[in-house]
């Protein structure tokens, strides 16, 4: 008989994912029901045709309009344990977990419900699940720059564990620069940076984040292609590009897959990985997103095991957990 050789699940971080874009229809619906929410969806169904969208507005709508569920500590505790039992999966080793708390707080949520609801989860993540994780206090760069200074403040008046800043919501016309002061004081507080740039927005909005916000790390960055300067300078200092393959069809960024540059950014020599984003709402896990990449580019399996590795340097983890994942 033939040997079976199973398909091989390769160890990775992953390095860009939103808590709240982990939330799964059924959860939805089973959160809606035990906090005694009206949804405006009839069913399962009714919500799921909603996912089809037409660039990156269209797709936060939804996803803040159904957060609404998420009211007390379990809630954000639940969801939290779904996305690393399926992250457990799909390979993930060491997960890098955005939450939005400025989305909390304008419906009336505290800022100790979502941030302990997750945190409580993740401080056991690596005995449960054997994923290493942290947290990361994302902003929203639609609102004030004085409101994610209030909100940070907040953060760091009750010694909440988190590890590092990021910058997401939409994009256009809310530049990094928007966020100077921001990143100033995180960085004063000891916390690492890393912000979404060029994944609507333009290539002039990575150079902003480097240079204004003095990011480590930018969260999609596809937009470079448009600026070989801007290439070389990323290549030359390894600065990691956490790239959504499946989100940037969805969301209308790259026509289809077969058209997303993150082969062009490997050969270019960047230092990209693959993440998720919001697999709840994308169409695919981790995993999902390399069995599509392989299937449309025939990656080779030096290429996956690149980007794999690539994940792994790119992490805040310590050199010691590092170690460990490669
Ligand atoms: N919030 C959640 N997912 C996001 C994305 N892909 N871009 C910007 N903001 C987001
Ligand atoms: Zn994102």
């Amino acid at each position: 008989a033939e040997l079976e050789v199973p398909a091989r699940i390769l160890p990775v971080a992953e390095l860009h994912l939103h808590i709240e874009g982990t939330l799964q229809p059924e959860l939805i619906f089973a959160l809606a029901e035990r906090n005694g929410i009206a949804l405006p969806y009839a069913g399962l169904d009714e919500l799921r045709e909603r996912y089809e969208f037409t660039d990156l507005q269209s797709f936060l709508d939804l996803y803040y309009a159904n957060m609404a569920v998420l009211q007390t500590e379990q809630d954000f505790a639940d969801m939290t344990r779904a996305y690393l039992e399926r992250a457990a999966a799909a390979g993930v080793r060491h997960a890098e977990i955005m939450m939005d708390p400025q989305a909390h707080l304008s419906r009336g949520i505290p800022l100790s419900t979502c941030v302990n609801g997750v945190a409580s989860v993740l401080a056991t993540s690596q005995e449960e699940f054997g994923i290493s994780t942290l947290l990361i206090a994302a902003f929203l760069r639609d609102l004030s720059e004085e409101s994610a200074l209030e909100v940070l403040d907040g953060l760091l008046a009750m010694n909440a564990p988190i590890a590092a800043i990021g910058l997401d919501s939409a994009e256009v016309g809310n530049p990094p620069s928007k966020f100077e002061r921001l990143y100033a004081k995180a960085r004063e507080a000891g916390l690492r940076l890393t912000a979404h740039a060029g994944e609507e927005g333009p290539a002039s909005y990575i150079i902003e984040a480097l240079d204004i916000l003095g990011v480590e790390r930018i969260d999609h960055g596809i937009r470079c292609m448009d600026d070989p300067d801007l290439v070389e300078r990323l290549v030359d200092a390894r600065i990691p590009l956490t790239v959504c393959p499946l989100s940037n069809v969805r969301l209308r960024a790259v026509d289809t897959l077969a058209d997303h540059p993150l082969p062009a950014m490997l050969a270019a020599g960047l230092n990209v990985s693959v993440n998720s984003d919001d697999p709840a709402y994308f169409g695919g896990y981790v995993d999902d997103n390399f069995a599509q990449l392989g299937a449309v580019f025939e990656l080779s399996d030096f290429d996956k095991a690149r980007l794999a590795a690539n994940s792994i340097h790119s992490s805040f983890a310590s050199e010691e957990r590092k170690a460990e994942l490669l």
